[in-house]
């Protein structure tokens, strides 16, 4: 059988990210798990915000049929986000706010029919003690209940994540990395048991 594809999704507009450190991590992980990884870089999709007299006049950017191409060449998400005031970054929701926007063409499907029972796993990273949590249990609800996403019950919140990784960009605390290959780990079965054969 093919080896899963994983798209994995780092929430931050930012240099240096966490939540970008985080990505590259699990992404080593994920392929030591045998699982092909690509990590997609939703700022240098360059959308706008969500602007519903720009969609009418020029339809849906570039951007978010790029992001809608990446989901339908992926069996699996992981998705990393960082909390702004409790809530996932504008970055990812502005991303998915245009992706639903899609309409099926000839060409492709509508954006919506892409996320549709397309597992997800989330991990969320912060400086501060909850590791972003609240971020992550938001985009959780907005993912099942807006995208259909079929979202795996696993995952795992890294606090003070500016302490968390060395030089080699590698997880200090053992727990850590343990809770993350535990998130990966039970994504991948999802994926398989959801992939037709
Ligand atoms: C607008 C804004 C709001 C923030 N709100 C929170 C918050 O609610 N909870 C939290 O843990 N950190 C919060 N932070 C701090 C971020 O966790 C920190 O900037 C982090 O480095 C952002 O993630 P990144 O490193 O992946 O870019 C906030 C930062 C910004 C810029």
């Amino acid at each position: 059988m093919d080896s899963l594809r994983l798209l994995i999704l780092p929430g931050s507009a930012r240099a240096g990210a966490f939540s970008g450190q985080m990505a590259a991590f699990a992404a080593r992980a994920a392929e030591r798990l045998g699982l092909q990884t690509r990590v997609f870089d939703l700022r240098a999709l360059a959308l706008p915000v969500y602007d519903g007299d720009l969609e009418a006049v020029q339809g849906v950017p570039d951007g978010a049929l790029a992001l809608q191409a990446a989901l339908l060449e992926s069996d699996a998400v992981l998705l990393v986000t960082p909390e702004y005031n409790g809530f996932p970054t504008p970055l990812v929701i502005n991303a998915f706010d245009w992706l639903s926007r899609i309409p099926a063409t000839e060409q492709h499907p509508a954006g919506l029919a892409v996320t549709a029972n397309k597992p997800v796993a989330l991990l969320s990273t912060s400086p501060g003690p909850l590791g972003g949590l609240r971020a992550m249990n938001t985009l959780r609800q907005y993912l099942q209940m807006a995208f259909a996403m079929l979202v795996a019950p696993q995952q795992y919140a890294l606090g003070r994540a500016h302490e968390a990784f060395d030089e080699q960009g590698e997880l200090r605390d053992a727990r850590a990395a343990q809770s993350v290959q535990g998130v990966l780990d039970a994504l991948a079965a999802l994926a398989r048991a959801l992939r037709r054969p």
